[in-house]
């Protein structure tokens, strides 16, 4: 379906290999959690299968960073993960036994050769993959979330697009080109950053911006990160319209991409809303297309469904949607934050040091929502998900007619969604509060024990130190603050301690 970039063939032992060499580190990707695809479908009219019980299926699953954590998360839900690389399959495999999960199962194989016989699935998870394989294997993963997807069932699918990777592919090229005759993948990725951290200080304004946002970006990231997206033997990034036809051949629609944003330009001017909509005439792939090339778009994580399914969908997402859903942050609101000038609200995230939303977008219009924005700063740590429920309750309890009340935070929860601060889920998560004896997640431990990184309930990849590992280790639910410095001996405290694991609490993986 691309034509533009010239792909070199690969095959699939080339595919099994280069995974086996380097594995990719493996991490949960919040943006493919079902509860939230389940939700978003819920807002465009479609009624998805309930995630504490569906089946699901990830395509190029690595070694589980993704699947097994919902797979902790959901004991009543199935889970099938399919790689082609051997390596992988095996380390998933060992967490899972070490994890005594009974619900996943890990299969080593292509995509290519799953058939209808290999069951059909409410959700289909493939991440990271579309556009840095072989147009056959593209085939393959749209067949196949055509082929085994359930009728209600939905289907994420990411992929880089144009035209923003027009941009990032001379620094591609070049840190292929300039690699090509260095032995060894760590050897390959350190030359190639090494060059692009030369060149964002050495070349003139355009393409220094263009280097020191790649070397900011990737330098930030794993070996295994820069070695399989940046410097993949395959990448074939494509316009979204392209992916949305390529979709269609298969029997799928495309239903909105994950992060809400982008079906609701909120970020752009009436005078370009006006624009996209003009161009469009209401047809969602021409204003998805159009807003690409205008926020020069590089990466995509869309929502298919099957085409029985496209008479229902309702584009026009009435806001009593909202009723039934949970909401978490991605970005947590400060408390008390000062707001600097011409801003309502401050929220901070621990990958992003200060986010600032405008007043556009957040300023509560009214008591009700003012009520709202001040219940969700002070619990929105503590209580994971909340409810719109929830927010109208503390209006109402503080004077607040119900009926409006709803109507106004309505359309905050709105607004917030459309700035993909708000993540929508259909199904609670509630954080644990440590006790005496505080423990931590199955997960966290086990982890911990394979010197891995985690995840946590939100579905959030969580970063380890060396530190946390070995804290973790140590909070089995049968020692106290003061136990566990003991253990930890010279430099620990009762009172480090306690601090420690306040901060994993915050990280939400104890339970
Ligand atoms: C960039 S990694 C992404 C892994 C994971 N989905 C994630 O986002 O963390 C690509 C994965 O796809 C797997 N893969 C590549 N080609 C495949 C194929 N034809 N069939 C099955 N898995 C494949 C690789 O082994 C690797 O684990």
């Amino acid at each position: 379906m691309n034509a533009r970039l010239p792909e070199t063939g690969m095959d699939a032992e080339d595919e099994e290999k280069a995974y086996d060499d380097t594995p990719y580190e493996s991490n949960a990707f919040p943006q493919s959690q079902p509860a939230r695809l389940a939700a978003v479908a819920h807002l465009f009219g479609l009624h998805p299968a309930a995630v504490e019980t569906a089946r699901v299926l990830e395509l190029g699953c690595a070694s589980g960073g993704n699947l097994i954590p919902l797979a902790m998360h959901f004991p009543q839900a199935q889970f099938v993960g399919v790689d082609i690389s051997g390596k992988q399959i095996a380390d998933g495999r060992q967490l899972i036994a070490q994890l005594g999960l009974q619900n996943i199962e890990f299969r080593h194989m292509g995509i290519q050769a799953l058939t209808p016989d290999d069951g059909r699935f409410d959700y289909i998870v493939c991440h990271g993959i579309y556009s840095w394989v072989p147009a056959p294997v593209r085939d393959a993963i749209l067949r196949v979330c055509n082929e085994n997807l359930t009728d209600d069932g939905v289907a994420f699918v990411s992929y880089n697009t144009l035209p923003g990777w027009h941009y990032v592919q001379p620094v591609r090229d070049l840190m292929l080109y300039w690699t090509q005759d260095i032995a060894g993948p760590q050897q390959k990725v350190n030359a190639a950053l090494e060059l692009l951290g030369q060149l964002k200080d050495w070349s003139e304004e355009v393409a220094r911006n263009l280097y020191r946002r790649e070397w900011e970006m990737l330098t930030a990231e794993n070996t295994s990160y820069v070695l399989h997206d940046h410097m993949e033997q395959t990448n074939a990034p494509c316009y979204f319209k392209e992916f949305a036809a390529h979709a269609e051949q298969h029997g799928l629609v495309y239903l909105s991409d994950v992060t809400f944003r982008s079906a609701n330009p909120l970020g752009f001017n009436p005078q370009m809303t006006e624009l996209i909509d003009r161009h469009a005439g209401g047809d969602v792939i021409r204003a998805e297309q159009m807003m690409d090339f205008i926020s020069r778009r590089r990466f995509r994580s869309s929502l298919l469904v099957k085409k029985v399914r496209q008479p229902q969908i309702d584009r026009t997402a009435p806001l009593e949607r909202l009723d039934t859903l949970h909401f978490s942050f991605s970005v947590l609101p400060v408390k008390n934050p000062a707001p600097p000038p011409r801003m309502s609200a401050v929220w901070w995230h621990s990958k992003i040091d200060t986010y600032r939303l405008g007043p556009s977008t957040l300023k509560p219009d009214t008591r009700a929502q003012s009520l709202a924005v001040a219940w969700i700063a002070e619990h929105v740590t503590l209580a994971i998900t909340f409810t719109l429920d929830e927010l109208v309750a503390h209006a109402v309890a503080n004077g607040e007619a119900p009926l409006q009340a709803r109507e106004d935070i309505r359309l905050l929860l709105w607004d917030l969604l459309n700035t993909a601060t708000l993540r929508p889920r259909s199904c609670p998560m509630r954080a644990a509060v440590p006790g005496d004896m505080p423990a931590a997640t199955p997960l966290a431990r086990a982890n911990a024990r394979l010197d891995r990184n985690t995840s946590n309930a939100f579905h959030d990849h969580v970063a380890l130190s060396e530190a946390q590992r070995r804290l973790l280790l140590l909070l089995d639910g049968t020692r106290s603050a003061a136990a566990v410095a003991a253990v930890l001996g010279e430099g620990s405290t009762e009172e480090t301690v306690r601090a420690d694991i306040k901060t994993l609490s915050n990280l939400h993986v104890l339970c």
